[in-house]
């Protein structure tokens, strides 16, 4: 495969990315734009036009696949493909302002109704003469490889790329690297897009990513459950993703706690509890030196997450602090996550006991009407759960009613006969939740219909 097709792809990603965090008016971008229409350029030297399609989760290019993107352009693919865009043709006379509004078409315009119906008159409409867009059935090199074309987007590959994404800003934060903010800040952005159309989607995969003991799985499920907190209170965009981004630094301070303590299920001795304390002072010393690209918020964050309005908060002051929103926010989704991915020598805990148990708490937190805003938005039993209801059925939890928080809308799977959706507010107390059923254990016939 070409060498300067290749550079051409990646800094035209890139530009993808950084349209959805920056305006077209951004020096940043800018810089990115000179990057990527000089690399155009340099293939469309030699060929009349250049067209680059999308097949799957792969970008395709005179019947090759580049593979190598798989992780990089997961997500800017879902974003081309969930703008109807499955063909992009490139001609001989691009234009660097034709290349500035393509994208800036993609990241704004795409969104409205009647652009989707026909995208590409929408673009030459606005001036855009040498890039077309299609599909891929329509003309071209790669329609013979359009069969795995038109896949939807696949939320749980969303959920792993971020993973990914997340592993490998942690380590270079970790390994005193420079931080590659821009990959992380933009699958962050695609979460909290996916988030605001699709959220039972993604919040289904905390209920069953929370059994998955990955390093990095509290970080992103605290991270993403943030995210829907503060979307639902009403923060700007921009606050959701800085909020997101802190969220996933909170506990980067226990990378210098030994594991030994931290897999401990025992009761800690006064000496391990000292050295646990002390992950949100480490964390935020190490982030210190990251402020320049992740600014001051996730070093705040990781100082403040484990702050309460009793003797067990840390760490110790001398002064009083009310901590910031974000930590607040923070703090709640943190101990909702730990507590539901804790695994002991007794039992995991249901999402009922889970709810006792912080409600009981929730006094000690900075500000408990978050606690119980916290619930009427997540519900009592979350979407995805696998439960029992009276009378022997097993059902799936689908939504959440705001005003009802132990009675969601759920979907019945057994018996068959009775198989269907149901709200439980509506039966007026004939139907309701007997226990949870762990879609790992005495659940996981029902893993696949979650
Ligand atoms: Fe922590
Ligand atoms: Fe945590």
């Amino acid at each position: 495969m070409p060498n300067n097709i290749e550079n051409a792809l990646r800094d035209l990603i890139s530009l993808l990315q950084v349209i959805k965090l920056y305006t077209a008016m951004h020096p940043r971008f800018n810089k990115f734009l000179d990057k990527a229409y000089e690399s155009l350029r340099g293939v469309l030297i030699n060929r009349q036009e250049v067209i680059i399609g999308i097949v799957g989760d792969e970008f395709v290019f005179e019947k090759e696949i580049f593979f190598e993107f798989s992780k990089t352009a997961k997500s800017t693919i879902s974003y081309l493909k969930a703008r109807g865009v499955e063909k992009i043709i490139f001609s001989g006379a691009l234009q660097k302002e034709e290349l500035a509004k393509f994208v800036g078409f993609l990241a704004g315009d795409s969104d409205k109704e009647e652009v989707k119906k026909n995208p590409q008159e929408a673009l030459y409409l606005s001036g855009v003469r040498n890039i077309t867009l299609g599909k891929l059935n329509s003309a071209g090199a790669v329609d013979s490889l359009s069969v795995a074309a038109n896949k939807s987007i696949s939320y749980l590959s969303l959920y792993e790329s971020s993973l990914d994404q997340v592993t490998d800003s942690l380590d270079g934060v970790l390994g005193e690297q420079d931080l590659n903010y821009l990959p992380l800040r933009f699958a962050i952005n695609n979460i909290a897009e996916n988030m605001a159309v699709k959220y039972n989607e993604i919040l289904k995969l905390i209920t069953l990513k929370r059994y998955d003991t990955g390093t990095f799985i509290h970080l992103l499920n605290v991270s993403i459950l943030s995210m829907y907190f503060s979307t639902k209170l009403g923060f700007s965009k921009e606050d959701v993703l800085d909020i997101g981004t802190a969220a996933l630094f909170h506990d980067i301070g226990k990378i210098y706690i030994s594991r030994k303590i931290i897999k401990k299920t025992d009761k800690l001795t006064e000496d391990e509890f000292k050295n646990m304390r002390s992950h949100s002072l480490l964390g935020a010393r190490l982030l210190l030196k990251h402020t320049e690209t992740l600014g001051v918020l996730p070093l705040i964050v990781a100082f403040e997450h484990h702050m309460r309005q009793d003797a067990k908060s840390y760490p110790k002051l001398s002064f009083s602090c009310i901590p910031h929103i974000a930590s607040i926010i923070v703090s709640i989704c943190d101990v909702y996550d730990a507590l539901a991915q804790r695994r002991s020598y007794k039992a995991d805990y249901p999402p009922n006991v889970i709810y006792d148990l912080i409600n009981k708490e929730k006094e000690r937190f900075f500000q408990p009407q978050m606690v119980s805003k916290f619930f009427s938005i997540m519900g009592v039993w979350p979407v995805g759960s696998v439960v029992t209801l009276n009378g022997g059925r097993v059902a799936i939890v689908r939504e959440q009613n705001e005003n009802d928080i132990f009675l969601p809308k759920v979907e019945i799977m057994y018996p068959p006969s009775r198989k269907g959706h149901m709200d439980l507010h509506q039966s007026q107390g004939e139907d309701r939740i007997e226990s949870f059923v762990n879609p790992l254990r005495q659940g996981k016939g029902y893993l696949s219909m979650v």
